[in-house]
């Protein structure tokens, strides 16, 4: 069954390593990194926006989600990425999500907190994993786009005072880091994660995962950052594959030989992660 990733983060954060959230859209997305995890033996989230949610569904989504993790040796979660809407989460809740994540981040401090605190009263009662944002995470992840000028990264002392207000499972601070792909090298800030991870002992979540060059990932897990998320890196190689088999291949019109092939893309793309991150052999 579905486990609340929780305990998963935790144990990651304490021993070093980071586990991969991949944003998945197609159950062959999800097939492909269910399959990577349990070859290479690493814990497993799974994860989806809320466009993916409104496009495959709650049902589908959890369904799959939870087949999976009755057939697998390796513990596996389902994670709602993004969301800042308390009724969609809770929905997701009731349908079998085991983690969710409430982004206020672009409201003002008090009233994340407010809407963080709702979230985490319910999903305490029913053993689920709650991540919320401080500062503000540049880039476009669906439909929330964020300018480069207007994000912020997240400080220190607000998000001790956030934790301790909250009682928030685990925190995503702006550290750097943007959704998609970077024009030349993320400008992290190292610092800031050593002082926050100095202040806040929850498992901490790097968003913006794709593009970040290894050296740069690994430093970011030894500092705390026990989950990473990645999304634009895994679509794009999906999409491209199939884009690739149909100039090759423009009379193959069955669909179980092109998602064979973008299933064997993803997966690999899915292990490169998991090496990244130090993951795997940890299930
Ligand atoms: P990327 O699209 O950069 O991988 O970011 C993923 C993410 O943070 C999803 O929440
Ligand atoms: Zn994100
Ligand atoms: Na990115």
């Amino acid at each position: 069954t579905l486990i609340s990733s929780t305990p998963l983060l935790v144990e990651a954060r304490k021993q070093g390593y980071g586990i991969v959230a991949f944003n998945v859209h197609t159950i062959e997305m999800l097939q492909a990194v269910v399959d990577a995890a349990e070859e290479s033996r690493s814990p497993l989230i799974l994860q989806t926006t809320v466009g993916t949610v409104k496009h495959l569904g709650i049902e589908y989504i959890a369904g799959a989600a939870k087949t999976a993790a009755r057939q697998a040796r390796v513990p596996i979660a389902l994670h709602l990425d993004h969301c800042q809407d308390f009724e969609l989460i809770l929905q997701c809740m009731r349908a079998g999500y085991t983690s969710v994540m409430i982004d206020q981040s672009m409201h003002p401090f008090e009233k994340n907190v407010e809407m963080t605190r709702k979230v985490v009263e319910v999903a305490r009662a029913l053993n689920v994993n709650v991540e919320a944002e401080l500062g503000k995470v540049g880039g476009v992840e669906d439909d929330i786009h964020v300018e480069d000028d207007m994000a912020t990264l997240a400080d220190p002392i607000e998000c001790q005072r956030f934790v301790e207000l909250t009682g928030v499972f685990t925190l995503a601070p702006a550290i750097g880091t943007a959704h998609g792909i970077y024009k030349g090298e993320p400008n992290i800030d190292f610092k800031r994660i050593q002082e926050i991870a100095s202040r806040v002992e929850v498992p901490l979540v790097l968003h913006g995962g794709s593009g970040i060059p290894e050296a740069q990932v690994k430093r970011c897990v030894s500092l705390g950052m026990a989950k990473m998320n990645v999304a634009t890196e895994l679509k794009n190689a999906f999409t491209l594959s199939l884009k690739q088999f149909f100039t090759e291949h423009p009379d193959n019109l069955d669909p179980r030989s092109y998602m064979s092939v973008a299933k064997e893309v993803v997966k690999q793309m899915a292990l490169e992660k998991m090496r990244l991150c130090g993951c795997t052999n940890k299930a």
